[in-house]
C-alpha cells in the first residue's frame, strides 16, 4: 500500500534550555530530525510530512536539503492537532505512519511491523515496557489483553499510574479512518490539547482492532527531552555503531570510547585505539592502525597506514604504508602518497607529498607540491602567505631541505637540490645544487666570556 509518514516536530523542547529548537540538537553528527527522516525514508514512503512550529522557520531553513514536505502548525495545540495539519494532503488510500521528531533511534523492522498490521486494517500502536513510566501515556488493556485506550499521565488515576506499558506515540493506520477520527477529536482534558492517542478509544468503539505492538527494546523508543536523555541516546548510538564495527572484524580497544559522527568504513584487521572521533565520511583500508585521541574527518586512508596518537586529519587522501604523528595535523585538500612520513608537530595544508617523502618534525607545509623521496628537515616552513595572497611552493623529487629553512613562496626547489640548514630561500633553487642563504660563520679566537663584576 502507498505510504505517507507524518513526523511531529513542532514542540518547543523547553527542558533543553536551548535557543536551538529541540529537533535540531545533534546526535551522532546528525540532527534528531534528520535521523528520524533518514529512518523514515528507508521505508520507501510516497511522502514525508514534517510538522514544525516552535522555532518558526529555523527548522525548515536548517534542513532545506531534506526530501520532505514542511507543514506549519502555527499554534501547538497537541499531537492530534499536529497530525490534522498534515492530513489534508494525504490521499485516503495511503497508510499513514506517525513518528516523533524527538524519538530518533527507532529501528526500521519495528516500524515495518506497525505497517504490516495497519495494512491488515488495524490501528497499530507501538508500545514499550519501561521501568520508569512516569510522564508517559499508559496503555489500557482489557482482560483479554486487547488495547482499549491510552490515558495520559496527567489524566491517569493512581491505579492507572501503576501500569508500566507506555504509548510511544508511534501509530499507523489507513488514512481514511484516521481522517474521520481526527475530525472528532476534542480537547477536554487537563492540558486542553487535542490528544492523538484519543483516536484509540474511537477505534475500539467502532470495532476496529487496536494492535498494541511492543518495541523490541526500550532504547529504540526513548525520547529526547533534555540533555540527560540526549546523552543516553548518544551512548545507545555509540554502542550500536561499536558493536556493528566489531561484528565486521574491527578491533576497538574500548567500544565505549569511540565516536562515529557520520560514516566509517573499514577494511580487514583495522585496529582503533581509545578516544577516537570520526566525522563525515571516513574510509580506512586493510590493517590500518589508529592510535589514541585521533580526530579524523572526511578522509581516505590506505592499507597498512599507521596513525599514531593525537593526530587531527581533515579532508585528506592518505596512501598506503604511511606513518603519521604522533601530534600531526593534516588539513583539507592534502594528499600524502604511499610510504610518506609526517611526524610530530607537522602541519600540512593543501599540499601534496609524493611517494616516500618525509617531514618528520616541526614543520608547516602549506600550498606545496612536494615530489617523491624528498626530505623536509625539522623546522622547515613554507612561507605561503604574504599577508594578502597565498602562493605555492614546488619541491622536486629527491630534494633535501635542511633544518630550519624558510621557503618564501612562490618558489621552486629543483630536483635533487640541497638547501643548507637555516636558509631563507627567496629565489628558485636549481636542481642538483646546494643553495644556502645565511651569514657565514665567523670564529674569533681568544675571545673571552665577560666576567661578573662585583
Ligand atoms: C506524547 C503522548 C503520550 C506518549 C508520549 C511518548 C499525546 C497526547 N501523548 O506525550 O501518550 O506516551 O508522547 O513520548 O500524544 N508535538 C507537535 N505539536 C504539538 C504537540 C506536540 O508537533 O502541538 C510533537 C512534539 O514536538 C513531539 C511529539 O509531538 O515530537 C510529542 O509531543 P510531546 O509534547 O512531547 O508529548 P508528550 O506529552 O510527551
Ligand atoms: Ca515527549
Amino acid at each position: 500500500m502507498p505510504l505517507s509518514i507524518v513526523i511531529l516536530a513542532a514542540g518547543q523542547g523547553k527542558r533543553m534550555h536551548s535557543d536551538l529548537p529541540k529537533v535540531l540538537q545533534p546526535l551522532g553528527g546528525m540532527t534528531l530530525l534528520e535521523r528520524v527522516v533518514h529512518t523514515a525514508t528507508t521505508l520507501k514512503p510516497d511522502a514525508v510530512h514534517v510538522v514544525y512550529g516552535h522555532g518558526g522557520e529555523q527548522v525548515p531553513a536548517a534542513l532545506k536539503h531534506l526530501p520532505v514536505r514542511w507543514v506549519l502548525q502555527a499554534e501547538q495545540l497537541g499531537t492530534g492537532h499536529a497530525v490534522m495539519q498534515a492530513i489534508p494532503a494525504i490521499p485516503d488510500e495511503h497508510l499513514t505512519l506517525v513518528l516523533y521528531g524527538d524519538v530518533p533511534l527507532v529501528h526500521k523492522p519495528t516500524l515495518q511491523r506497525l505497517l504490516d498490521s495497519a495494512a491488515r486494517g488495524a490501528l497499530a500502536v507501538l508500545t514499550a515496557h519501561l521501568t520508569d513510566a512516569s510522564g508517559y501515556g499508559r496503555v489500557l488493556r482489557d482482560e483479554e489483553g486487547l488495547v482499549r485506550g491510552i490515558v495520559e499521565h496527567k489524566d491517569a488515576t493512581p491505579v492507572q499510574l501503576r501500569i508500566d506499558e507506555i504509548n510511544t506515540g508511534f501509530m499507523a493506520c489507513r488514512t481514511s479512518m484516521l481522517r474521520s477520527w481526527l475530525a472528532k477529536l476534542r480537547n477536554h482534558n487537563t492540558q486542553k490539547e487535542y490528544y492523538l492517542p484519543d483516536i484509540i478509544a474511537m477505534a475500539v468503539a467502532e470495532g476496529v482492532l487496536v494492535d498494541g505492538i511492543e518495541a523490541t527494546n526500550a532504547s529504540e523508543v526513548a525520547g529526547v527531552n533534555d540533555h540527560q536523555q540526549l546523552a543516553v541516546a548518544e551512548a545507545t548510538l555509540r554502542q550500536r555503531i561499536a558493536s556493528d564495527l566489531m561484528q565486521r572484524g574491527v578491533t576497538l580497544r574500548d567500544p565505549a570510547r569511540i565516536d562515529v559522527r557520520g560514516r566509517l568504513d573499514c577494511g580487514r584487521d583495522v585496529c582503533i585505539d581509545i578516544n577516537c572521533v570520526f566525522e563525515g565520511s571516513v574510509r580506512l583500508g586493510n590493517r590500518v592502525h589508529i592510535g589514541p585521541n585521533a580526530v579524523i574527518r572526511d578522509c581516505e586512508i590506505g592499507d597498512d597506514t599507521q596513525v599514531f596518537s593525537n593526530c587531527v586529519l581533515d579532508d585528506a587522501r592518505i596512501g598506503a604504508r604511511v606513518r603519521i604523528g604522533p601530534f600531526a595535523r593534516i588539513r583539507p585538500e592534502s594528499q600524502l602518497a604511499d610510504e610518506t612520513h609526517v611526524g610530530n608537530f607537522v602541519e600540512v595544508k593543501k599540499s601534496h607529498l609524493g611517494k616516500g617523502s618525509k617531514a618528520n618534525h616541526l614543520s608547516y607545509l602549506g600550498d606545496a607540491e612536494i615530489g617523491r623521496d624528498v626530505n623536509i628537515g625539522a623546522g622547515t616552513i613554507t612561507c605561503n602567505y604574504d599577508g594578502v595572497n597565498k602562493h605555492r611552493t614546488i619541491i622536486g623529487d629527491g630534494a633535501f631541505i635542511g633544518s630550519n629553512s624558510a621557503l618564501v613562496a612562490p618558489v621552486t626547489i629543483g630536483k635533487g637540490a640541497t638547501i643548507g640548514a637555516g636558509t631563507v630561500i627567496t629565489q628558485d633553487a636549481p636542481a642538483d645544487a646546494l643553495s644556502l642563504a645565511r651569514a657565514e660563520q665567523k670564529t674569533i679566537l681568544g675571545w673571552k666570556r665577560p666576567k661578573k663584576t662585583l
